[in-house]
């Protein structure tokens, strides 16, 4: 990893992620998180404020030092114990069935292989435990997903990996989850082609 994406990028994307116009939406994708969390690509950690009185504890599974280090004031300000717990969501060192919940926000498009990710994120997934989820993706109009692929390389290159292209719900199902709430918008204020956001909720089966 080069001095950009070790030292740069992870406080552009704190600076970038942490406006005050994404708030509402990380409020309404930590709704309903109970019990043991993990969070994967907890970045900057800027989702802790938004937790709920009802989760016990959080697991964060994150690769960047720096930014784990940027999220030190909000995690010693946490209400519930934070820990980071891992370095790869395609790699989850937790025992199956050994979490109530999972939150992803702004990660399923970094990930080198977001169909592993939901694979493990499955797996540590109680029966019946739910995945929150707020991404951005394919966007529902051909005319924006045009300009989504002709600038996919570009974002690649500049933002650490990140897809502007992956179909988020479908990436969701195909990993064996049922999405009971979805809402799939563009995010006001940004680029319809970076802010084709889908926010909600899916649930694994109640048998593994
Ligand atoms: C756009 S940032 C979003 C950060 C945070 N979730 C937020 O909402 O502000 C994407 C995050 O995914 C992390 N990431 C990249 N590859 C990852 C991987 N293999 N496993 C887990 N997280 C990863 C990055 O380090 C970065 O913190």
């Amino acid at each position: 990893m080069g001095f950009y994406e070790r030292a740069v990028l992870p406080r552009v994307l704190n600076a970038a992620c942490g406006t005050k116009a994404v708030e509402p939406l990380r409020s309404r994708v930590c709704r309903g998180l109970a019990g043991d969390v993990v969070e994967i690509g907890f970045g900057s950690g800027l989702n802790v404020p938004f937790y709920p009185a009802s989760v016990t504890r959080v697991a964060a599974v994150e690769p960047s030092d720096t930014s784990w280090r940027l999220a030190a004031g909000r995690v010693r300000a946490a209400s519930v114990p934070v820990q980071r717990s891992g370095l790869d969501g395609e790699s989850l060192p937790f025992g199956d069935g050994s979490y109530d919940a999972a939150l992803s926000t702004w990660t399923l498009c970094t990930i080198p292989d977001a169909t592993v990710a939901l694979a493990e994120v499955r797996r540590v997934l109680k029966p019946g435990g739910t995945l929150h989820f707020l991404e951005h993706g394919l966007a529902p109009d051909e005319r924006v997903r045009r300009w989504q692929r002709r600038l996919d390389p570009l974002q690649k290159r500049l933002v650490g990996g990140c897809h502007l292209t992956r179909p988020i719900a479908d990436l969701v199902t195909a990993a064996g989850f049922t999405i009971t709430e979805l809402d799939v918008f563009y995010e006001p204020g940004t680029m319809k082609a970076t802010g084709a956001d889908s926010l909600g909720v899916a649930v694994t089966p109640c048998q593994h």
